[in-house]
């Protein structure tokens, strides 16, 4: 978990007061299909051309009116869900709990936490899913276990404990922990038991205690978490953390940097305990789970894997593509500015990532800042939403949504620290207000409690509930959620789905444009996004690299091509953009799809 504090930079801050929603390309009106529709195309994995959808269970929809979400409300919107375009749905940690970290301090991996229902309801979840052909992954949670969990139980029970080794267990020293490793969370990450006076260790929350994956039983009973879970069919798991399964056995100090954190902490390097290269080994074995489990009809794991720079996240593909298919690239995610060279660069990067490895990308989720409120400018958030949208749906890669981003979901933090569930909020307090605000219930009508709950919910949501719900947005033509569904539909069919992605933007400043070249028995399509608040005037460099036709000539011009506009396929807004001649007339935010052909 890495959380983005700083405040978006724009690149381009200037406040032109353009409309630019009446000329971003965001109509709802259907992708027109793209031609040869129904040709067979090369068959490549499931995961591949999925759309991904995180969701909070506690967070989605409540239909036992306790104000917490549940399994039952997520199976209720399982048709909204399939209406949208998901192919699969990512439920982060729904287990047995006891929420110090809401789900993500685990006491029963094998089980539902009864505020959100019971294992029959998952059943009847998974079997409605599959009805709709939506799959399911479960949240992995692989680095710690809860305090309350078991098996800490048993360990914490006595130095000679057979599961002692299961956690991590140490000596302090000079009458203080063993040595200078903090948590993620703030304070040192060794507790005191005094039971047996010896220190447990913990990246995370002092009750949430790291697992020894060096032990074989251990590693054996956490492998049995899987086989559980395939047993019943879901599609894969979300891997919790995967970067810190392995600390230095020797315990050497972490490097002081200069400093100190939100928690007012000295700020250190996590030299010692993140990317230790044993963590490998526990990824392939977890692969070779889901590839060899009888049944798993290709089962995915989808990483949270961070890391200092492209290279090393890539490292989790597996030198031979052996290890996780889907890391998520938290360099893409956590870009803090509106950039489209920043963008192209990380595109760039990712495509040629070392393994050969499928790009995975997302925005938002439930550790950080909504990126409707990152990205936006306060004046033209929904059109800077829809821009985002396009690019996450049309670049060369698998899209993860969050729940609720959609709608245009906003922030809505914690106002007082007697108001902060989440505890890195109340130890960082104000610095770090914690991630409820992320977390605040779906916005499904604009009635009471956002039609989420019929009493009041755990969190509450942002007052724009009332304008950005599902409900509204699915009768307006023009909204968010229509975008959403548009652009989904036309991922759907290739090039979008597998197909290349070549820049012919030559470097531009403000506009991000790229070819998705024919793929199959597609046609070439063009993809043109302003970033900026202007109005920019474009000309793509359709180079012969970057086109699939006419083969060997430099440089075609628009002019000599036949644009067939896809997004919006009623087209004022595209015929604002191409007016014919050479040139695109990218207004603010400006979103531009086509299909470019030879004319015959
Ligand atoms: C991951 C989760 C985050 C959680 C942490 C500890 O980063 O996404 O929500 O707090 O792991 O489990
Ligand atoms: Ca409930």
């Amino acid at each position: 978990m890495m959380r983005l504090i700083s405040k978006i930079k724009l690149i381009n801050p200037c406040l032109v007061a353009f409309l630019a929603s009446v000329f971003l390309a965001g109509g709802s009106a259907q992708a027109t299909e793209l031609l040869h529709e129904g040709i067979t195309e090369p068959k490549t994995p499931w995961w591949q051309h999925a759309v991904f959808y995180e969701i909070y269970p506690r967070s989605f929809k409540d239909t036992n009116g306790d104000g917490i979400g549940d399994i039952n409300g997520i199976t209720s919107k399982l048709d909204y869900l399939k209406e949208l375009g998901v192919d699969a749905i990512w439920i982060t940690p729904c287990f047995p709990s006891p929420q110090v970290d809401f789900g993500y301090d685990i006491s029963d991996y094998c089980a539902i936490a009864p505020e959100y229902g019971t294992m029959a309801d998952f059943d009847n979840l998974l079997a409605e899913a599959k009805k709709r052909n939506i799959r399911i992954l479960m949240d992995f949670v692989v680095n710690h276990t809860s305090d309350k969990h078991p098996w800490f139980e048993e360990s914490r029970s006595s130095r000679d404990n057979p599961k002692r080794d299961w956690y991590i267990w140490r000596d302090g020293k000079n009458g203080g922990p063993p040595n200078n490793w903090q948590s993620l969370f703030g304070r040192s990450a060794w507790k005191l038991d005094a039971k047996t006076n010896q220190y447990y260790y913990h990246f995370f929350y002092a009750e949430q205690p790291d697992v020894n994956w060096r032990n074989p039983q251990l590693k054996e009973a956490m492998l049995d978490v899987d086989r559980f879970w395939l047993k019943k069919g879901v599609s894969g798991f979300r891997l919790d953390a995967v970067g810190c399964l392995f600390e230095d056995p020797e315990l050497h100090d972490n490097p002081v940097l200069a400093g100190t954190n939100n928690f007012g902490d000295p700020n250190t390097e996590f030299k010692y305990n993140d990317h230790y290269p044993e963590v490998h080994d526990v990824m392939r074995d977890l692969r070779t789970v889901l590839d060899t489990f009888p049944g798993a009809d290709n089962a995915v794991l989808v990483g949270e894997t961070s890391g200092p720079d492209v290279k090393s996240i890539s490292e989790m593909y597996g030198k031979t593509l052996d290890e996780i298919q889907l890391p998520m690239n938290f360099h893409f995610a956590y870009l803090n500015m509106r950039s489209a060279p920043e963008f192209r660069r990380l595109i760039k990067e990712w495509n040629a990532n070392p393994a050969g490895g499928w790009p995975l990308y997302f925005f938002s989720n439930h550790d950080q800042i909504r990126h409707y409120v990152r990205y936006g400018d306060g004046k033209n958030n929904d059109a800077i939403a829809k821009l985002m949208a396009a690019m996450l749906l049309t670049v060369r890669g698998t899209p993860l949504l969050y729940y609720g981003e959609e709608i245009g979901m906003e922030n809505n933090d914690p106002k007082r620290v007697e108001d902060v569930y989440d505890p890195i909020g109340k130890i960082g307090w104000p610095k770090e207000k914690g991630r409820d605000g992320e977390r605040t219930p779906m916005q499904w009508t604009g009635g009471q409690y956002a039609g989420f709950s019929t009493s009041k919910p755990w969190l509450t949501s942002a007052d724009s509930f009332k304008t950005h719900n599902v409900e509204t947005e699915t009768k307006d033509k023009d909204s968010l959620l229509n975008f959403y569904k548009t652009l989904i539909k036309l991922r759907g069919h290739e090039p979008f789905k597998n197909g290349d992605c070549k820049f012919v933007d030559a470097n531009d400043p403000n506009i991000l444009s790229y070819v998705r070249p024919a793929y199959g028995h597609s046609q070439d399509c063009l993809v043109t996004l302003n970033f900026s608040d202007k109005p920019v005037e474009f000309t793509p460099l359709l180079t012969g690299q970057a086109i699939t036709f006419p083969h060997g000539e430099e440089n075609v011009p628009l002019s000599k091509l036949v644009v067939q506009p896809l997004v919006p396929a009623d087209a004022s807004c595209s015929k604002a953009i191409y007016r014919g001649g050479d040139t695109l007339h990218m207004p603010p935010f400006g979103v531009f799809i086509a299909e470019i052909k030879r004319s015959n």
